[in-house]
């Protein structure tokens, strides 16, 4: 098993080496390394299993960093970074060549964000390089939002995971790209479109995308799985034996044998905050399948709907 623990210098020593090390974030666990060097991005695809056709997030110390590898950002990439870094957002941007091509997957577009968490800014801090970091999971499952959830998927084959506690959001972080015609919404996560939208004063448009043509290489439509099966929609519809299913929502009261709800008090962002690890815990029970009732597509409930559509059993 990996070793966990808060030791910086010790993160810092290991990707100074090229070696991966996973570090938390306000949304999710990443599988760190630096961004700047062939074989150490190179050791993220190969640790997580990922195929290289599916490009890595660059996460940077803070917005000045983003100039040194970001070519030509539109005015208000510069107006959604100044007001939401560090935090949930991610921006495809063009690169420069410093960026190898394997982060990218080929593309002359990088996605850059700065995470919001403590320790991870320390550590991008001390280190000369920013991190490529995809979400610490073996490609295809459900993001760790806990050590321990790194530990129990990937803890052989990386040598530490810089604990930084619970995740605060929960879910990913929203990508957007800037088009000709305007911004476009490449994922749902943990900062809401009505968010981005009020901060520039116009609307983003959603993209939908199919699994063999997505916007995002990582949108593949079957992603974030369980391995029970997992179904989107109400018991009634679904009729499965209710003994053996499990049922996840977002509010304290439904009328479900073997409920599990997200938030205590109907919250979107709390729901967000539990959803991965409700989705770990169930598939650790002895219950055969999982149902999710629908959520509310508004807030954070469009990234919980589309990681549930994602995730539920074809
Ligand atoms: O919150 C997050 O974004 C977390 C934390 C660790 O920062 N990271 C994360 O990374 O979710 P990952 O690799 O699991 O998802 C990144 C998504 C993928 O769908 C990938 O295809 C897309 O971003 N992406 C990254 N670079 C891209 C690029 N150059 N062009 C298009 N899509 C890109
Ligand atoms: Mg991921």
């Amino acid at each position: 098993m990996a070793q966990i623990g808060q030791d910086i210098s010790f993160a810092t020593s290991l990707l100074r080496d090229g070696k991966v090390v996973a570090i938390p974030t306000e949304t999710v666990y990443g599988l760190a390394g630096n961004a700047l060097n062939t074989s150490a991005v190179a050791s993220i695809f190969e640790a997580k299993n990922r195929p290289t056709f599916d490009p890595l997030i660059v996460h940077l110390s803070s917005i000045d960093e983003l100039y040194k590898y970001a070519i030509e950002i539109p005015e208000d990439a510069i107006k959604l970074a100044k007001h939401f870094w560090p935090g949930p957002l991610t921006l495809l941007l063009k690169r420069n060549e410093t960026i190898p091509d394997l982060v990218t997957s080929g593309s002359s577009l990088c996605a850059f964000r700065v995470p919001n968490h403590p320790i991870t800014l320390d550590l991008l801090n001390a280190l000369p390089f920013p991190l490529a970091a995809p979400s610490a999971n073996p490609f295809g499952y459900v993001s760790p939002t806990t050590a321990v959830h790194v530990n129990k998927q990937l803890g052989e084959v990386i040598p530490y995971i810089l604990d930084g506690g619970n995740c605060k959001v929960g879910v990913e972080s929203t990508i957007v790209s800037f088009e000709e015609d305007g911004i476009h919404l490449l994922r749902a996560g943990g900062l809401s479109i009505e968010d981005i939208e009020s901060c520039i004063g116009k609307s983003i448009a959603q993209i939908h995308t199919s699994s063999s043509k997505p916007a995002a290489p990582g949108m593949l439509d079957s992603h974030y799985a369980t391995r029970k099966p997992l179904y989107v929609g109400t018991p009634e519809e679904l009729n499965l034996p209710s003994s053996t299913t499990a049922v996840m929502g977002l509010s304290a009261e439904e009328p479900y044998a073997n409920y599990f709800p997200l938030s205590t008090t109907g919250d979107l962002k709390e729901a967000a905050r539990n959803l991965f690890a409700t989705m770990r815990a169930l598939d650790e029970t002895d219950f055969e399948a999982i149902i999710a009732l629908p959520f509310p597509m508004h807030g954070l409930g469009r990234a919980i709907n589309d990681r549930l559509k994602r995730a539920a059993h074809k």
